[in-house]
């Protein structure tokens, strides 16, 4: 599943054309809309809904939270700045090629975007980030280059023009990144609203272990999640600036070190039963039940970096 014939760009392109109006034909800003977050959609005006389907090439996304269409629509006051939104994302867990995980993102990038926020629901391994805390992403470790191969530029060389090996030391735009913390302090939001952390980008469907959120930690990561990776590293080839907001949806549970050896052996000395204690456990019902609590502050977020980031 790493090599594919070329995608039908032409033919999702000419949809496209046909079915928008030109003054949402050439949009400015990309927008990933994360588990849970499609309604970011809701503060775009004039919107043309374009379904998946409908668009040679996409896949369609599996998961429940996620809808999946192209929303193009204005953002903002006066004249308003034209966006694209994609409501719902494919992933690799889905069994999706990692070239139609990337393919709405080189679409986006032959529409002209040219800059690119991305949103998406993570687990907290950092003790400061609490539920609902957003998060900007300033760098990324991809644990599938230590566990096996899972990267979006496998195979081929996508372009003779384009490297072949390309650098990712500045995979997060430090402009975007200082529009998003400017506009918290423009819109008068608490300074916990917004934090920075590295994201830790791991296959799913499974949930962490334990022991490998732990892992996790000491390599430096601060939110881990099964997504935006692969999309950051296309953006990043096509020449986007790149922009992530990851929404906590809960803390990754890391119980404390327990032997059951020693609680048996305490139980044999003592004749007092162990207790068994269950250990708590994330649900992807518990993920978009928080994402939903939260997005009308991403809202106000993606619509100040767009407004003020067009200008
Ligand atoms: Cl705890 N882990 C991963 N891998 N993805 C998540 C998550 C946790 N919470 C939301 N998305």
């Amino acid at each position: 599943s790493t090599s594919s014939s070329p995608p039908p760009f032409a033919a999702a392109l000419d949809v496209l054309a046909s079915l928008l109006p030109a003054h949402l034909l050439k949009p400015k800003f990309g927008i990933v809309c994360g588990s849970g977050l499609s309604t970011l959609a809701s503060s775009l005006r004039d919107v043309v809904e374009v379904p998946y389907s409908s668009l040679k090439g996409f896949g369609h996304s599996t998961v429940a939270g996620h809808k999946s269409a192209l929303a193009f629509g204005l953002i903002g006051e006066g004249k308003g700045v034209p966006v694209v939104a994609m409501l719902g994302r494919f992933h690799p867990y889905e069994g999706h090629p990692m070239s139609t995980v990337v393919y709405p993102i080189r679409v986006l990038a032959r529409l002209g975007v040219k800059n690119l926020i991305i949103t998406n629901a993570s687990g907290s391994l950092n003790p400061k980030f609490q539920a609902g805390t957003i998060v900007v992403i300033q760098d990324h470790l991809a644990i599938p280059n230590l566990a096996g191969p899972l990267n979006a530029l496998l195979g081929p060389q996508t372009s003779p023009d384009l490297p072949r090996f390309l650098p990712l030391s500045d995979a997060y735009s430090v402009h975007l990144r200082q529009l998003a913390f400017r506009a918290v302090h423009a819109l008068n939001l608490p300074a916990d609203t917004l934090e920075e952390g590295v994201y830790a980008w791991v296959s799913g469907p499974t949930y962490e272990t334990p022991a490998e959120g732990r892992f996790l930690r000491a390599a430096g990561a601060d939110v881990v999640g099964m997504s935006t990776v692969p999309e950051v590293v296309a953006a990043r080839e096509e020449g986007m600036e790149v922009m992530v907001l990851s929404l906590v949806t809960n803390a990754v549970v890391i119980p404390e070190y327990r032997s059951i050896k020693e609680e048996i052996r305490q139980e044999v000395l003592t004749g007092k039963p162990a207790e068994l204690k269950p250990v708590a456990t994330v649900s992807h019902e518990e993920v978009l039940s928080v994402a939903a609590t939260k997005t009308e502050v991403m809202k106000a977020l993606v619509a100040k970096i767009v407004e003020t980031g067009s200008r």
